[in-house]
């Protein structure tokens, strides 16, 4: 990988912005068992940060889905890996590292509440709103971006970067 990456968010912004969500999470559900479903692999150190700021009852699960080359978007989204449990009346939140065009949220959240959740929120690190194509609610959000791609904390290109531990631009 010969490109280099710009540091956009640093460890302590993204720590503190995280501390923030969880405590937001915490009080519109105070009493609720949550139920994270993580989508992987981006969200993996999101999701082991989020969980381990909250206070109160929480579980965790994965899922997986694709639908990314390189850096353009197919649009078709394909479920590579389930959950392992079922979700009839949990309260879930789904942890996902960026919403983008929202096409894989969107197609997350349909199959998600066809599992007959009591509630189903959505928790993304990143957003880049100019870029979205369907109009997809998202509950949480950690940090509106620019139409930059962005690599580290999680997020890959080709899956390098994921262990970068801020967040930066990919610039060729
Ligand atoms: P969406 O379906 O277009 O919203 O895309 C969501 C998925 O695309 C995310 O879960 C990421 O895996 C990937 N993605 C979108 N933008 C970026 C980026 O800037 N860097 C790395 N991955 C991205």
């Amino acid at each position: 990988m010969s490109a280099t990456v710009r540091p956009l968010l640093s460890a302590p912004e993204i720590h503190a912005r995280i501390e923030a969500l969880a405590a937001d999470i915490r009080r519109d559900n105070p009493d609720a068992d949550l139920h994270f479903i993580g989508v992987l692999k981006g969200s993996v150190f999101f999701m082991a940060d989020l969980l381990r700021a909250m206070s109160g009852t929480v579980t965790m699960d994965f899922i997986a889905v694709s639908s990314y080359a390189g850096t353009k978007t197919t649009g078709e989204v394909r479920m590579l890996k389930d959950v392992d449990r079922g979700l009839q009346d949990r309260h879930v939140i789904i942890v996902e590292d960026i919403v983008d065009t929202g096409l894989t949220l969107h197609y997350l959240q349909d199959l998600l509440r066809a599992r007959g959740t009591r509630s189903l929120r959505t928790a993304c690190l990143l957003s880049k709103p100019s870029r979205r194509k369907v109009d997809v609610p998202v509950d949480y959000i950690g940090f509106e971006i620019e139409d930059h791609f962005v690599v580290g904390y999680g997020l890959d290109y080709d899956e390098h970067y994921r262990h970068l531990p801020y967040i930066g631009v990919l610039t060729s």
